[in-house]
């Protein structure tokens, strides 16, 4: 499926289910690039989650992410690059720690923070002295790159604070009407964010928990890695550059959502007055108990962190469609594993 929107801003939605699906996706991927070369904004997947792109070496297209996004101007743009011979026009100096890990990581889901190039425009990295790259592994974002021929510079593809778009549908939602073009990968196989590291510090610093494993960062990095969120309450690092993804509200649905353990079920006692009550979302590991009232929607969650990752964003917009009072949801065991979604669960509960 392809979701367009013309140039006189008349949406439409165009179902081409029947086409071949490479034809699909090679028509959308030229008709992409066009409109990237010609300063449009494209939404696009990725492993990770659908990104807004813009040509980044066209400051006019870059400031429409922010302007589509309602972002503050003071937030760093991560790019998206097919290959390595890229960098050079975007980062001043590649430590050798970086290159073992886009060795080991690249493509995929990983993004480093390198120094910047001083010709490097502002609006990229908020006017600090470093920039975002990452080279995702996702076919079609691959193929649009690699025809593009230049460097994407894309945020998640939803507006500033609200939970990244899974699927294509989700950024239809939210920027239907700000997007030229969406190309429909289908669901993103991640499911959360990139991981961030910080190479421009010794050790590097884990700026953003993703989809990667921590250990495994460590030991191809060969030094230990520090994990910003660990310090999260402690400002005084004046030199940490700015992470929108940072900030304790990001991720956030509109419906309050609350945090609970394995022995907290009790809040889920069936309500005096059921008729009185409104509906809560739940999001947990176990089956739902029966001595429950329906007006509880009820969602049980993979216990494997890869799955869980894969399915939550799209069950948390689900559910805050639904004008629930609350959506209550079982905090995963702390472990590494488990450390990228506990920290989304953690922003998302403000
Ligand atoms: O998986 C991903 O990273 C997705 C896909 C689309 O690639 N992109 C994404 O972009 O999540 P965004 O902008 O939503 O999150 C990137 C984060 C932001 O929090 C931004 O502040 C941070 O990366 N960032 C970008 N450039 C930075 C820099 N130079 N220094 C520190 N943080 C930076
Ligand atoms: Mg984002």
């Amino acid at each position: 499926m392809r979701y367009e929107a013309t140039i006189c801003l008349r949406l439409k939605k165009v179902n081409m289910m029947e086409m071949n699906q490479q034809n699909m996706n090679q028509n959308n991927i030229e008709q992409a690039v066009n409109l990237l070369k010609s300063g449009e904004l494209v939404a696009f997947p990725t492993e990770t989650v659908y990104g807004l792109g813009a040509d980044a070496s066209n400051s006019a297209a870059v400031r429409k992410i922010f302007e589509a996004k309602n972002r503050p101007a003071d937030h760093p743009v991560i790019l998206h690059i097919y290959d390595q011979s890229q960098l050079d026009k975007w980062v001043e100096s590649v430590p050798d720690i970086a290159y073992k890990l886009m060795q080991h990581f690249w493509p995929g889901a990983l993004t480093l923070i390198f120094k910047a190039r001083k010709t490097v425009s502002g609006l990229i990295t908020g006017n600090q002295d470093t920039i975002g790259l990452r080279m995702p592994s996702n076919p079609i974002a691959r193929e649009l790159l690699k025809q593009f021929g230049g460097a994407i510079a894309a945020p998640s593809a939803n507006r500033f604070g609200k939970i990244s778009p899974t699927k294509a549908s989700h950024v239809w939602e939210e920027l239907g009407d700000k997007v030229k073009l969406i190309i429909d990968g289908g669901d993103c196989s991640l499911g959360i964010e990139s991981t961030i590291i910080d190479v421009t510090k010794i050790p590097p610093v884990l700026l953003r928990p993703g989809p990667l494993d921590v250990d495994l960062i460590k030991q191809i990095s060969g030094v230990g890695v520090i994990d910003k969120g660990k310090d999260k309450n402690n400002n005084s690092d004046k030199d940490m550059p700015r992470v929108s993804g940072s900030l304790a509200s990001h991720y956030a649905p509109k419906t309050p959502v609350k945090l609970f353990t394995f022995d907290e079920l009790d809040c889920f006692a069936p309500q005096e007055d059921a008729a009185l009550a409104m509906t809560k979302g739940v999001m947990s590991f176990r089956n739902k108990p029966t001595n429950l009232r329906d007006k509880i929607i009820w969602v049980k969650m993979s216990g494997d962190a890869v799955l869980y990752a894969h399915e939550l964003y799209a069950v948390l917009r689900e559910l805050d469609s639904k004008n629930l009072e609350i959506i209550y949801i079982e905090l995963p065991p702390d472990e590494i594993i488990w450390q990228a979604i506990r920290d989304r669960l953690q922003r998302a509960a403000g």
